[in-house]
């Protein structure tokens, strides 16, 4: 599909950061933008890269009052040789379009959505930052742009790219993060949307989130729905305990977001000689092993926060520390490894690399 490059204006570009290693995350938003419309009658056209503005939209579009959207989150490297490495985008192309059919949503074809998101960051890459732990983080999402207030999948719908210049995820930056788990809310049920990136997901998270903040936690880490038993993830990244040489993650249920990095995780620690094991994690056993020793270290993983070590955990009121509240020697590893592949810095061996 054709993708229209509308002009620039001068006065519509921004000033860059001049600071490039006091980035935060999601603050600060490039010169352009891709929007491409869906409608019934037309399936997807107007594909065009414009300059970035908010919408204008009527106030009863269904994604006002039914929250019909879905979203991914993906990162653009600046290799030392100029090169632009994105990290398994055909990865986010398939998540995105499992979450579209969860939410009724068209799908976007895999050309449209890496060719889009490839053409943007060809005209925006002076905006990749270089300093270490800096990366243009790429937000594309889709939404039911619809005006109707009856409940029904949408006749028409946007989806765009944004792109960000972004440091950590976390203020604490790559330090160890403080984790509460949540015995009361739940983020997900079996059979509902947990395992779609949609927004309804995070706005349903924030209560337990910010009663955890009150309390001096940096995060949530949410149980099963059905009988708040079994470690589910953390909403902004997937969770992983260490114990000795094994990595140990909650197994895909149907309710838990499929991360892109917690599968390359699972990878890269087999490859450099530790064992992996995807199973349910009772909390309460869980509880006694990080007591007993047995839990060497504790990380969690996503594209935002890529690797981001836990250092205390809270399970009703019983307060646990984990790494002797530093970072892992499994974690760095896997950090680095990880960071070292979609930076340039280490050996691509599994093909995970795409250069735009
Ligand atoms: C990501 O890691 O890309 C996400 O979408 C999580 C979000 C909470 C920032």
């Amino acid at each position: 599909m054709d993708i229209q490059v509308l002009p620039l204006p001068a006065e519509k570009m921004k000033q860059k950061a001049q600071d490039e290693t006091k980035l935060s995350f999601g603050r600060q938003f490039t010169d352009r933008m891709l929007l491409v419309e869906w409608k019934a009658d037309q399936g997807w056209c107007d594909a065009r890269i414009q300059p970035y503005a908010p919408f204008v939209l009527d106030p009863s579009c269904l994604v006002f009052h039914y929250a019909q959207e879905i979203f991914e989150g993906l990162k653009a490297y600046k290799w030392a040789d100029g090169r632009i490495a994105l990290f398994r985008p055909e990865m986010n192309a398939r998540r995105f379009n499992q979450s579209a059919d969860r939410l009724c949503m068209p799908d976007v074809p895999e050309e449209l959505f890496l060719g889009g998101i490839e053409k943007l960051l060809s005209l925006e890459k002076e905006w990749i930052p270089g300093a270490p732990g800096t990366s243009l983080y790429i937000r594309p999402a889709m939404i039911a742009v619809e005006p109707v207030l009856g409940v029904k999948p949408s006749s028409h719908y946007y989806f765009f790219v944004i792109l960000s210049p972004v440091g950590a995820y976390y203020s604490a930056g790559f330090n160890p993060v403080s984790i509460m788990v949540e015995d009361h809310y739940v983020r997900a049920v079996p059979g509902g949307t947990g395992e779609a990136k949609t927004g309804g997901n995070y706005a349903s998270s924030l209560k337990g989130a910010l009663e955890a903040k009150n309390k001096g936690y940096d995060q949530v880490l949410w149980l099963d729905g059905r009988e708040q038993r079994y470690v589910e993830e953390v909403g902004s990244m997937n969770m992983f305990f260490v114990y000795g040489d094994t990595i140990v993650t909650a197994a895909m249920n149907g309710s838990i977001l499929s991360g892109i990095t917690r599968d390359s995780i699972l990878k890269l620690a087999v490859s450099l000689g530790y064992r992996a094991e995807e199973r349910s994690i009772e909390i309460n056993e869980l509880m006694d092993d990080i007591r007993g020793g047995k839990v060497t270290e504790a990380f969690g993983s996503g594209t935002a926060a890529v690797v981001s070590p836990v250092g205390k955990l809270c399970f009703k009121d019983e307060v646990v520390h984990l790494s002797g509240g530093t970072v892992g020697a499994i974690t760095q590893k896997l950090y680095d490894t990880l960071t070292g592949i979609q930076t340039g810095k280490i050996k691509d061996e599994f093909g995970w690399v795409r250069f735009v």
